[in-house]
């Protein structure tokens, strides 16, 4: 009896023991469990408070660039006082789904353009006018910029726009550290281009001409813009540049004969050109490109034929010509510095680096240029050609002959025009039948302090295709 007594109780002793031992542990695993779990809501607690404070701070620094993006907008639209405020009021922001997205800078330069090319004009004779500087891979287009900007007298009337193909790290950073002062679009499509096998040497040409295709698409339809001027970057440009185009301008808008403005003078080195007579300017059939100015009406025409390379051979042909021609000086207004390029160096070595740039300031738009236009001009010229005294080569370079004012050499031949051409150091080629500079059939230059014009018989009715 006792003896199942101490049993009951040591049996009672060990159960007790057993559920107290269990106990106990039951409620430290419930207080570890505790632990953890606080431990864990702790530290979401401070995740989400750090991510609120992050997101705060970034929210903060996005609205500071917003805020300086409008008021650098604001800034630079007051100064320069506009009258009515299709610009101030770009909003920067809008609404995507439900998330406000903010406006990539590039996108409020953009939209600035558009609304800048609706006005058309900044006043009565102050048209804005594009500048389109094309540019690939040359680091060089600095060189370029820093010309056009530090010439512009208004950053509003002549915006830069600049075109880059080639996706050049280096070209696009040079781009971009312009800023505001000019605009930086991408040709956006950089696939490989369907060029036929013997023509893959000319690759360079088709992506020119897909660029070119691009960029004035862009000019045109995409901001809108009535006038351009495109300038490549590898262009000095003269002090009157700007005053040259815009003194021209009212000439290309108002004669349907004429189709560009060029800055570029085919025979513009030393010693072709009168350094004294800066202010002296002449139609051509000849297309110079080279700095040179179009309309839209003309891109409307050509954009819907536009080649897929050779461009500027194929806007020479009489199909897209049309017997028009273009304003060209006596010195050019540009000169090329790069020899690096598609074309051969070998033309920069023996021509292209003799061209003399202009150096002074001409104000054209206080000058009367309607003699330029096609009625008053062509009735001058001939007269003025056909009725200069005849020379020899032999005669011209002897610089003998006694009658004063300007001379003629005439030419009857393809071959005799070459001949000539050559031994006076002018550019003997023909794109279309038009010899470069060539009215007319008739190029003018200057020799020996002489006004002189190799010209065909007065009988001439039209170039011959068949020259080149
Ligand atoms: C701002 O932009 C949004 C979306 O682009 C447009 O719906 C809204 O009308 C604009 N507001 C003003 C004041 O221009
Ligand atoms: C400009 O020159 C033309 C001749 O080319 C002349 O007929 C016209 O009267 C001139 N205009 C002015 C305003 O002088």
């Amino acid at each position: 009896m006792r003896k199942k007594s101490i049993g009951l109780l040591l049996i009672s002793l060990l159960v007790w023991g057993i559920i107290t031992y269990f106990l106990f542990l039951s409620r430290t695993t419930a207080n570890r469990d505790k632990n953890v779990l606080s431990n864990q809501i702790n530290s979401l607690k401070t995740q989400v408070q750090r991510k609120i404070a992050d997101n705060q701070i970034l929210l903060k620094r996005l609205i500071e660039l917003q805020q300086k993006k409008l008021d650098e907008l604001q800034a630079a639209t007051t100064v320069n006082s506009l009258p009515d405020d299709s610009i101030n009021n770009l909003n920067s922001s809008y609404l995507v789904g439900s998330t406000v997205k903010l406006k990539t800078e590039e996108e409020i330069k953009r939209e600035k353009l558009k609304a800048l090319a609706a006005k058309k004009s900044l006043a009565k004779d102050l048209p804005i006018i594009a500048v389109l500087v094309i540019s690939c891979n040359r680091i060089t287009v600095e060189r370029c910029l820093n010309q056009l900007i530090k010439l512009r007298t208004n950053a509003e009337q002549f915006p830069i726009i600049v075109s880059q193909d080639c996706e050049h790290k280096q070209t696009a950073d040079i781009i971009k550290s312009f800023g505001d002062q000019v605009v930086h679009i991408q040709q956006p499509d950089q696939s490989d281009i369907d060029i036929p096998l013997r023509e893959k040497k000319f690759k360079g040409y088709f992506k020119i001409a897909r660029h070119y295709g691009w960029a004035l698409n862009q000019i045109f339809f995409e901001f809108g813009f009535d006038t351009t001027i495109i300038v490549e970057d590898d262009l000095d440009v003269a002090p009157d540049f700007y005053e040259y185009f815009l003194g021209t301008y009212p000439l290309l808008v108002a004669d349907k004969s004429l189709w560009c403005v060029s800055a570029w003078n085919d025979n513009g080195k030393s010693g072709l050109v009168d350094e004294t007579a800066a202010h002296l300017l002449y139609r051509t059939d000849f297309f110079p490109g080279l700095g040179w100015m179009l309309t839209k009406d003309l891109w409307q025409e050509l954009s819907v034929k536009w080649p897929k390379a050779y461009w500027d051979d194929w806007i020479r042909q009489p199909e897209q010509r049309k017997n028009r021609a273009c304003i060209r000086p006596e010195l050019s207004r540009t000169r090329t510095f790069g020899k690096v390029g598609v074309s051969n160096g070998l033309f920069y070595e023996k021509h292209l680096k003799y061209i003399k740039l202009n150096d002074q300031f001409v104000p054209f738009t206080k000058m009367n240029l309607s003699y330029l236009l096609k009625d008053n001009y062509d009735i001058n010229f001939v007269n003025q050609v056909y009725h200069s005294t005849v020379v020899s080569y032999s005669e011209l370079k002897s610089g003998n002959i006694v009658t004063p004012g300007s001379v003629r050499i005439p030419y009857h031949t393809r071959q005799t025009f070459k001949n000539t051409a050559k031994m006076l150091g002018l550019m003997d080629d023909f794109r279309s039948g038009v010899p470069r500079t060539g009215y007319r059939g008739v190029i003018t230059f200057f020799y020996n302090n002489r006004r002189v014009h190799l010209a065909p018989n007065t009988n001439w009715n039209g170039y011959d295709i068949s020259w080149s």
